[in-house]
């Protein structure tokens, strides 16, 4: 096997075509199973599904589903959390290498207290198999694989009793639960069913509050509250944030605290600074921001979601300097940089397309003395390196963080800045 690639797959070649394997290791030697493709195709997909010769990082897998045409939420169970850190860094390091052209040190580290990589996943999407029961999807496939439980969950998901359940006329069932729980289940956790049809379904109890989509397209509060209640602490600032529905919110217990950590440390706001938080969710950094360039600074949210900005609106209320402006950050941006909009500071976390040439020539645009880039794809986060580059914007740090420990993914924080010292 070679190394990994973008995506988490080995890269192999067999009789001079390319194979990406899943469920292998790099220097390993297996039996791969072709999964995808046929003569002519540029590469083939396959999986392991026999281990000739195991590389030192292998390990058994924590849970019974994972592995070839198994469960397709976790690919990198097989791998000790040690190297899982190490091959996710060798992935960020190659993507800027190659869509960037920059040669820079990465390291991956572990959410502060997450020595064993289970127990974090707080949002998770059960689908509904035939016997409207809930499973997971394996990887590349429609089938449902039934489970009662799953140990990258949050313990929280499982309290909710949901996977015991039959889901009848439900197409999805979105678990959230609150890293900061209260007392009463329906404040713990959020149930949120999505209606297979125009019917809102029967729907069983659920130690948790419950709501139902779809119906009339909209979110019906069934029992309980249809949001969850969030608690971030960074050093002496804490902040609460409201999150409804399954709006986005970091899925990792430690994410919210550990990024935000790592755009102050980046940015080192200052008293008095303008800051733009694009893509700003329910206004995690916005409000951490606007507490560190008060009293005369400001944070301007964009957010295109309506949920969102209603969220945001609410969690940043009695803040001051911190507002929000809905739609997309382009559009708001297009409108705004003519009557002089002005930042000394940005940060964009947007999804994972990456903001792309057109966003990044508008932050150029304004001069901010840094940029802190949050990324959740390292292949879009090293392009928008690249636009940035042509505006004279350069990287000057990147620390990648492991919030989804059992998968390949990786979480980014760039700094850019348009002159400085070299990459730290
Ligand atoms: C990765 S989340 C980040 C949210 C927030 N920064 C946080 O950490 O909680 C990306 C957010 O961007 C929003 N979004 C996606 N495309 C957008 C666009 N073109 N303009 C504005 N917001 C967008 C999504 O609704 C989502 O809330």
């Amino acid at each position: 096997m070679g190394p990994v690639a973008h995506g988490g797959h080995c890269v192999a070649r067999h009789e001079g075509r390319v194979l990406f394997v899943r469920h292998a290791l790099p220097g390993e030697r297996v039996v791969a199973q072709v999964t995808e493709g046929c003569d002519g195709d540029r590469f083939l997909r396959a999986d392991a599904v026999d281990v000739l010769s195991p590389s030192p990082d292998r390990v058994a897998p924590p849970c019974p589903l994972a592995g070839p045409g198994l469960c397709g939420g976790c690919d990198w169970q097989h791998a000790s959390l040690a190297a899982q850190r190490r091959l996710k860094a060798d992935v960020v390091r190659e993507q800027l290498r190659r869509l960037a052209r920059l040669d820079v040190e990465v390291v991956v580290e572990a959410v502060p207290g997450d020595d064993e990589g289970l127990g974090w996943r707080t949002r998770m999407q059960f689908a509904v198999g035939p016997d409207s029961k809930l499973g997971l999807r394996p990887h590349r496939s429609h089938q449902v694989l039934a489970l009662t439980s799953c140990p990258i969950a949050h313990p929280g998901v499982e309290a909710t009793g949901v996977t015991g359940q039959a889901w009848p006329g439900v197409r999805a069932v979105d678990v959230v639960v609150a890293t900061t729980p209260g007392a009463d289940p329906g404040e713990r956790a959020l149930v949120i069913a999505e209606s297979a049809s125009r019917k809102r379904p029967a729907l069983p109890q659920v130690d948790a509050a419950l709501a139902v989509t779809g119906v009339h397209g909209g979110l019906d509060q069934v029992r309980g509250r249809a949001f969850v209640q969030e608690r971030v602490v960074v050093g002496d600032w804490q902040h609460d944030f409201r999150v409804s529905g399954s709006g986005f919110w970091q899925v990792h217990p430690g994410a919210p605290a550990a990024l935000v950590g790592a755009v102050l440390a980046a940015l080192r706001p200052q008293a008095g600074e303008q800051v733009l938080d694009l893509y700003a969710g329910a206004g995690l950094f916005t409000a951490a921001l606007a507490h560190a360039v008060a009293p005369q600074g400001a944070v301007l949210a964009i957010e295109s979601n309506p949920r969102a900005v209603r969220d945001a609106r609410r969690n940043l209320r009695g803040l001051p300097g911190a507002g929000v402006s809905q739609g997309r950050v382009e559009s708001v941006l297009a409108a705004m940089l003519p009557s002089g909009l002005s930042a000394d500071l940005v940060v964009l976390d947007p999804p994972r397309t990456g903001a792309g040439r057109v966003v990044i020539e508008q932050i150029c645009s304004l001069h901010p003395r840094a940029v802190a880039y949050v990324a959740c794809d390292p292949a879009a986060l090293a392009r928008d390196v690249a636009y940035a580059a042509e505006h004279g914007y350069r990287l000057t740090g990147v620390r990648g963080f492991d919030l989804f420990p059992m998968t390949h993914h990786v979480e980014c924080v760039a700094l850019l800045e348009k002159t400085g010292s070299d990459l730290r």
